[in-house]
């Protein structure tokens, strides 16, 4: 009912859920355009914001993907297996991307060209990489698994360590908000927010650019 009565009162609507599946149950009684603002499955309008920050500011295509299996690697993995970057996601055993997904991606990469690994090694992941992401190991409605999810990602912390096996000119990016001493070491983050809070403005452009998009359609 809520979709349905949206749809005579906005000209279109971003959703921000738990479950892809009540983004989809929205989408199909909407009957205007439905952006995806983040569900546990996917954060496309995230990527489209780190795209445009690696366009501005990576050396090279080379991805490494640190940390949880989740909806932003699901993510990365759309944006590069669509796009024919390499990518290397690494996660402890246990917390891979979704096998469903990484078919997707697969599929993708034959038509694209791109490279696709899923790996449990992050100094595997990160050697030689342009680009090192990462996103907090606890995702929303996860409080409760904090304690197991960090023992299990010991080793994981992208730490400056870490970051000397990546290509010397190596970005790296952050979903935001970031947990210090976590995914990502204070040290790695100071040195790197430049990168990371221009990602978080490029929000406003690339989000902005999907509205404008939506509407030229609207008429086709
Ligand atoms: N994986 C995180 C992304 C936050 C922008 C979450 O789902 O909470």
């Amino acid at each position: 009912d809520t979709a349905r009565v949206l749809s005579g009162m906005v000209d279109m609507a971003m959703l921000r859920v738990y479950k892809q599946s009540d983004l989809n149950e929205f989408a199909k009684f909407a009957t205007i355009p439905v952006i995806n603002g983040l569900s546990d499955e996917f954060h496309p309008v995230q990527l489209m914001a780190d795209f445009l920050t690696m366009k501005e500011r990576a050396s090279g295509e080379t991805i490494a993907y640190i940390g949880d299996g989740n909806n932003m690697a699901h993510s990365w993995l759309m944006l590069a297996s669509k796009m024919g970057f390499e990518i290397r996601v690494a996660t402890p055993k246990g917390y891979e991307p979704d096998r469903r997904i990484i078919e997707i991606a697969l599929q993708n990469a034959k038509i694209s060209g791109a490279k696709i690994s899923i790996l449990n090694d992050p100094k595997e992941a990160i050697s030689g990489a342009d680009v090192v992401a990462s996103d907090t190991w606890i995702s929303m409605g996860q409080e409760d698994e904090k304690e197991r999810k960090v023992k299990n990602f010991a080793g994981f912390c992208i730490d400056k360590k870490m970051m000397e096996l990546a290509h010397k000119k190596a970005i790296v990016l952050h979903c935001l908000p970031a947990y210090r001493g976590y995914e990502i070491s204070d040290e790695v983050f100071e040195a790197h927010a430049d990168e990371i809070f221009l990602e978080a403005q490029n929000r406003l452009h690339t989000q902005k650019g999907v509205m404008v998009w939506l509407d030229s359609k609207r008429n086709d």
